[in-house]
């Protein structure tokens, strides 16, 4: 490699996202702090960003600015580059999109609209409702989209490589094809997809508009087989494009995109050598002072109406209530913390958790035993600390893309018994050492927790075992340099 200068041009990497690895807030003496940012996205992208090796391209991140915090850093940046204003951030670069715009692009439609759709979320009764008003919406999220587009095409070199990840920028690969068809491009979701039937309940022309849109890449990526048959179902009865399941790939347009399935793992050193910090241990005495020497059931989830936490807790309640040799020995930790609360939907479903937790501790908690500890607060270092202590972990979404936290929990407990949703993507990896539940049968959850329970300890270690090694198969690093070769 003599010419190094072209070198650095061709290895370029960039990568889009609505949620960037890190946030900033505003604080009372006007200057900004820093937090990391969150969710299964986030925390699987921010150490590869962070890494620049001489196999291992550097990477440029784009992000939107998503408070009033970011946007006051982006003004400060020149050209939005928030990683050259002072902060250790990797690569960065944010964008202040309109707040009304962004708004309209995040809230209504990528999280009402499209993450409903993948999650089969719809209610018939209420929404969704394609009017006006949604038409103005989908301007917003093109307009975003758009947005997105244009910086990526500003900052890439030729023939740069660009990941674009998630429902919030399904619109990018074909805007970005179009003006810059030098660049190879690829998307990745991490959610499930519809089936058709299902996708359908879209107005036509977005549905397609959806599908063309990710179709713009060279390559479209999910998180396993059963997302991808569902994509490339809705592109054969949507968009009549030409399939081939054997090859996987979808042609329409004259253009072919390949369809590739990658599971997302955890780094087993990474999340342990976390999982063994001062803090960890401090909450790990704190919760164990408070449990005793009682059986752990352990959940840990955004507050998401697809994570199905009231069904798991009524689980939890249908156990107690069918095995009262269990009372006083067993304790729920179910952790949820706030997500998306500029959405009704989920500031009455947090409501829906918390009466749930109260009418279980009113049911059977007495004075020298809580039941259930639910907590409503963020706190990494705790949840961290729960998995360690975990006898069972509860995993139970109505649907769900992968769900790290049934490959996180195995790799942190070495005793855990994991009882899984069969609709969550980690169960084409992790079913055959799991208990794997239909998430809407609250009997047959019950019955799985107590199953898990009273599981022999050396069939649960065995089984933990095996958990872990599937958990830790496809890291961060491989599973992003796979994609990167792939492309
Ligand atoms: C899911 C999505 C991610 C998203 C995360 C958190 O995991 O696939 O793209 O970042 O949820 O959601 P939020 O709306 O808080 O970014």
């Amino acid at each position: 490699h003599e010419d190094s200068v072209d070198d650095s041009v061709d290895d370029m990497v960039l990568l889009a996202s609505n949620r960037g690895p890190v946030s900033f807030t505003a604080a009372d003496d006007g200057g900004l702090t820093l937090r990391r940012g969150g969710g299964g996205l986030v925390s699987g992208l921010s150490g590869i960003a962070a890494e620049s090796t001489p196999d291992f391209p550097g990477v440029l991140w784009i992000c939107a600015a998503l408070s009033e915090g970011d946007r006051s850093a982006v003004r400060l940046a020149p050209g939005g580059r928030v990683d050259r204003i002072g902060y250790d951030t990797g690569p960065l670069r944010m964008l202040d999109i309109p707040p009304a715009t962004f708004h309209r692009a995040y809230n209504a439609i990528a999280n009402s609209t499209l993450w409903f759709v993948h999650h089969l979320l719809y209610d018939t009764a209420n929404s969704p409702r394609f009017d006006l008003r949604f038409r103005r919406e989908w301007e917003s999220y093109r307009a975003y989209n758009e947005a997105f587009a244009a910086a990526l095409a500003e900052e890439a070199g030729p023939g740069a490589r660009v990941m674009v990840q998630d429902y919030h920028l399904t619109l990018v690969p074909e805007m970005l094809r179009k003006s810059r068809p030098d660049l190879r491009i690829a998307h990745f979701s991490h959610t499930p997809w519809a089936p058709p039937d299902y996708f359908s309940l879209l107005p036509g022309d977005v549905g397609a508009e959806v599908l063309a849109g990710v179709l713009g890449a060279d390559r479209a990526g999910f998180l396993c087989d059963r997302w991808a048959a569902a994509f490339m179902d809705c592109c054969e009865a949507l968009l009549g494009a030409a399939v081939d399941r054997g090859s996987r790939t979808v042609t329409h347009g004259g253009r072919t995109t390949r369809i590739g399935v990658h599971p997302l793992g955890v780094d087993g050193r990474e999340l342990w050598s976390r999982a063994s910090e001062p803090d960890v241990e401090a909450q790990l005495s704190a919760l164990k002072e408070r449990v005793g020497d009682r059986q752990v059931i352990v959940r840990i989830d955004r507050t998401e109406l697809s994570k199905n936490i009231v069904r798991g807790l009524m689980a939890y309640r249908e156990f107690l209530a069918e095995h009262p040799e269990w009372h006083g020995k067993v304790v729920h930790l179910a952790f949820a913390y706030p997500s998306r609360h500029d959405l009704p939907e989920y500031r009455e479903y947090t409501a829906a958790v918390q009466r749930c937790a109260q009418e279980i501790e009113d049911e059977f908690g007495t004075p020298d035993w809580d039941p259930l500890v639910l907590n409503v607060h963020d706190d990494y270092a705790r949840s961290l600390a729960a998995f360690r202590l975990a006898d069972v972990l509860l995993v139970n979404p109505i649907r769900d893309g992968m769900n790290l936290v049934a490959k996180e929990g195995p790799v942190l407990s070495a005793r855990a018994a994991l009882v899984l949703s069969r609709e969550a993507g980690a169960a084409a990896e992790l079913g055959g050492d799991a208990i794997l539940v239909n998430p809407y049968d609250v009997s047959a959850t019950a019955a799985a927790l107590h199953e898990a329970l009273v599981m022999p300890e050396s069939e649960r270690a065995e089984r933990a075992d095996r958990l872990r090694a599937a958990a830790t198969a496809l890291p961060p690093r491989s599973w992003f340099a796979d994609q990167l070769g792939a492309l």
